[in-house]
Order: C-alpha cells, then sequence, then structure tokens
C-alpha cells in the first residue's frame, strides 16, 4: 500500500484545507494544549506548510523560538515562506525519527496528524522526548479513522472507499495505542482528549467535505475501488449535501504529556 506523498500539489491542497474553519478550530485547540507563552523555545515536528509555526511565533515573541522539521521539502518551501522575515524560526527536512537538533534544547513541542503516517511511532517519541527538556510539553495530535461515521445511500461502496484510505497512512488508529507508548518513550501525566469533527453541510468549511476530493483522488484506483466509483462516491456527497442530507463525523484525540 502506497502511503499519501506530500508532494507539490498535496502541498498546495493542505494550503486550502488548513485555512478552513475545522482546521482553525484544531489550531487554537492544539494551541491551547500546548500553552506556549513568549520566550518559549518550541519543536514542530512534521511542520507542513507551517500554519503552527508562524501563529507560535507571535506566541513565543523575539525572545523565544520556534524549530520545524518536516520530511516533504514541498510542504517546508510553503513554512519558508509563511515564516520569511523572522530571525528566531529554523526548518529543517529531516525524519520524525532522527530529528537534527540538540538534547534537551525544547520547552514544549507538537506533532499534529504527522505519526499516523510514521512508521516507527516508538522511534519518534524517543526524539521528541530526547528534544524536550525534562518537564518539556508534548502535544500529539491524531485521528482514529475508524471513529467514522459518514452517510451514504450505498454503504457497501461507502466502506470499500474508507478501507482503500485506510492506506494513505501508515497506522489509521494509532490513537488506541498512544498513551502506552508514550509512557513508555518517558513521558509522564499522559492525557487525552476526543474532539468530534461533525457536519451536517457539504461545505469547504467541514472537515469532511473539505477532505472528499484529496479522499477520491487517493482511492482511486485502489484496493478495489475504480476511478468512476470513487468519482460516483464524491458526486453522491455532493448530492447529499444539495438536498441537506450530507453527514460526517470523526473523533480526532489530542493527547498531552510531560517529559520526565
Ligand atoms: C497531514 S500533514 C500535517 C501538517 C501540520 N502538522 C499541520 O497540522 O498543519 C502531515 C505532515 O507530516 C509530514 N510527515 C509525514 N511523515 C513524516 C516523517 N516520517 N517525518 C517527518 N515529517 C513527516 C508530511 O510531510 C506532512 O507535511
Amino acid at each position: 500500500m502506497t502511503q499519501l506523498v506530500f508532494d507539490d500539489r498535496l502541498a498546495s491542497q493542505l494550503e486550502t484545507l488548513y485555512r478552513t474553519r475545522d482546521v482553525l478550530r484544531r489550531r487554537r485547540l492544539v494551541r491551547q494544549a500546548l500553552a506556549g507563552s513568549a520566550g518559549k523555545r518550541i519543536l514542530d515536528v512534521g511542520c507542513g506548510p507551517g500554519f503552527y509555526v508562524a501563529e507560535l511565533l507571535e506566541e513565543v515573541g523575539p525572545t523565544g523560538s520556534v524549530v520545524g522539521v518536516d520530511a516533504s521539502p514541498q510542504t517546508l518551501a510553503l513554512a519558508r515562506r509563511r515564516t520569511e522575515g523572522h530571525d528566531n524560526v529554523a526548518l529543517y527536512q529531516a525524519d520524525a525519527t532522527d530529528l537534527p537538533v540538540p538534547d534537551a534544547s525544547f520547552d514544549a513541542a507538537l506533532s499534529v496528524q504527522v505519526l499516523e503516517y510514521v512508521a516507527d511511532v516508538d522511534a519518534a517519541l524517543a526524539e521528541l522526548r530526547r528534544a524536550l527538556r525534562p518537564g518539556g510539553r508534548l502535544v500529539i495530535w491524531d485521528i482514529d479513522w475508524s471513529t467514522v461515521s459518514w452517510h451514504s445511500a450505498d454503504p457497501a461502496r461507502m466502506r470499500r472507499v474508507l478501507r482503500a484510505w485506510d492506506g494513505h497512512l501508515a497506522d489509521p488508529c494509532l490513537p488506541r495505542t498512544l498513551a502506552p507508548r508514550l509512557r513508555a518513550a518517558g513521558f509522564a501525566d499522559v492525557r487525552a482528549e476526543g474532539h468530534s469533527f461533525a457536519s451536517i453541510e457539504h461545505t469547504p468549511d467541514a472537515y469532511g467535505a473539505a477532505i472528499i476530493p484529496l479522499v477520491q483522488e487517493y482511492v482511486a484506483g485502489r484496493d478495489g475501488v475504480s476511478a468512476d466509483e470513487a468519482a460516483a462516491w464524491a458526486a453522491e456527497q455532493a448530492e447529499l449535501g444539495e438536498r441537506g442530507a450530507f453527514f460526517f463525523a470523526c473523533v480526532q484525540f489530542c493527547f498531552t504529556a510531560m517529559a520526565s
């Protein structure tokens, strides 16, 4: 199974998706959980197009600093553009399992919708623990894709589409196993909160509707879903939206922990 590739096309799709209402809500929740403040040194693993990096630079001010790491040069290019003019930011192309940062050099770290793509999550958690100072705060956000409840008049087709979509990442149900793995990696005070992202509207601002083009593109030609079937699935969602019958819900999990 081939995971999503964060190339130029997907980077520009993320640029749009990450300006939508539901993703703005997610960023607010993450930043609340991170509790950044003036002077803090913050690490963003899998920073993507750099929305968090830019917002956190405002939060930490000139006496703090933010480092973003991402495996994709295409998303990093967007992050560079977004943070131009700041001298307290650094962006590195690297893997989450091999961070190019010194030990104990951060007060806080975040990784939002990244670990679900990483094959060796335990190695990534060990790196996050190494990078944080003792007492440093960690925020991890991932989706349990098995919580998706998505209406269709053709439930068998919906199941096929969602099964194919599961292949877009390394672990579609990562939140289920994250708590003990965080403790094993040297984190204490592990907590989790589930946030539901639900919509009865097929609008670009709703997470479920906003990801339809990504899902359609990814599943077409995979796992027995043809391009025509993927297009018919997406068209049905638009049609359900037009007659007020759209329904999507999923649970996204915010884990917080302290480096011990
Ligand atoms: C869904 S995007 C999330 C971006 C950002 N965290 C946000 O929420 O705005 C996932 C990002 O993780 C990055 N990524 C995936 N696997 C990675 C890995 N093994 N190491 C570093 N970055 C990775 C991708 O390149 C992509 O930019």
